[in-house]
């Protein structure tokens, strides 16, 4: 089992680039830490690597990364992936700030990048849009969520945080209540990546930039159950589902195991549980019809 310390960025392919950067950088509020003819790079205001476009054919999330413990060594974790049964390789695909990385699929097709050097990519970038701290997670649908935590776990030494029913599982691999989700689908394909902003008014200054851009929210703001996060949704340029959200679950100490206790939970400790599907929201409302539609 490798042992995984944050999610780094997440790599989209997409047909129509341009749109892509002027979502990322007029929305999301990223900035474009560097762009080749088919690839662009995007930090956050803190200089952060965040996200990759590439121009392709399909709009599709191709590869997540992970940081692993400084200094890692890569053969030991290379071997370590194939006691698991997972073969990776090392690759250096001259990604800005990023030195090597050990490459590898996870069980759903999904490119998973191990890298421990890192550099920022500039700071104090000045940034229109939201302006996210951090990629929080990203949530997959697919056939069977229980495979997917099965792999998750056994390989990369994620704790399940939570489940929905036996349809959405929730998975951490540092202190936030989830880095990845997967909810079941029928078809293997990204549901919406997240990305946190630091409180409530910045979640509401996001809400009057969409408001400006006439992007409709299309579930939120609402308090989730699991993960006790605050959190809106909308549509990006290629139809993804983005999340913003803030206040997200912390389980600082792993044997205690409970989520930093907070006003708005239920449960005194909140533990991870099974919750009852349509009994997962704390505040708000429920979803829009368009929020569903990753059940095609
Ligand atoms: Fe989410």
């Amino acid at each position: 089992m490798v042992k995984l310390r944050r999610i780094g960025h997440a790599t989209f392919e997409t047909p129509d680039l341009e749109k892509a950067i002027a979502y990322h950088t007029q929305i999301n509020g990223l900035a474009v830490a560097e762009r080749e003819k088919n690839r662009a790079f995007l930090a956050s205001k803190v200089g952060q690597l965040m996200v990759q476009l590439e121009q392709g054919d399909e709009a599709a999330c191709t590869k997540l990364s992970f940081e692993v413990a400084p200094n890692s060594d890569f053969d030991a974790l290379a071997k370590e992936l194939a006691k698991d049964g997972v073969k990776s390789e090392l690759r250096n695909d001259s990604v800005p700030g990023i030195g090597k990385v050990l490459a590898f699929k996870d069980n759903k097709g999904t490119t998973i990048e191990l890298f421990s050097e890192w550099s920022y990519l500039g700071r104090h970038l000045q940034v229109l849009g939201a302006g996210p701290l951090k990629i929080g997670h990203v949530a997959f649908a697919v056939q069977s969520p229980q495979e997917t935590a099965e792999f998750y776990s056994r390989v990369m030494g994620f704790r399940v945080s939570d489940w929905i029913g036996d349809f959405f599982v929730f998975m951490r691999c540092n202190t936030d209540h989830h880095s990845v989700n997967f909810i079941r689908g029928k078809n293997t394909k990204m549901h919406h990546i997240a990305f946190e902003l630091k409180d409530f008014s910045h979640l509401q200054d996001s809400c009057e930039i969409l408001g400006q851009q006439q992007i409709p929210i299309i579930w939120g703001p609402l308090r989730h159950g699991p993960g006790h996060n605050i959190a809106t949704y909308h549509r990006d340029h290629d139809d993804h589902v983005v999340e913003f959200f803030c206040e997200m679950d912390q389980m600082f100490d792993e044997e205690l195991g409970y989520f930093e206790p907070r006003p708005w939970h239920h449960d005194q400790p909140q533990r991870p549980k099974v919750w009852t599907p349509g009994k997962t929201t704390v505040w708000g409302p429920p979803p829009t019809e368009d929020f569903h539609r990753y059940r095609d």
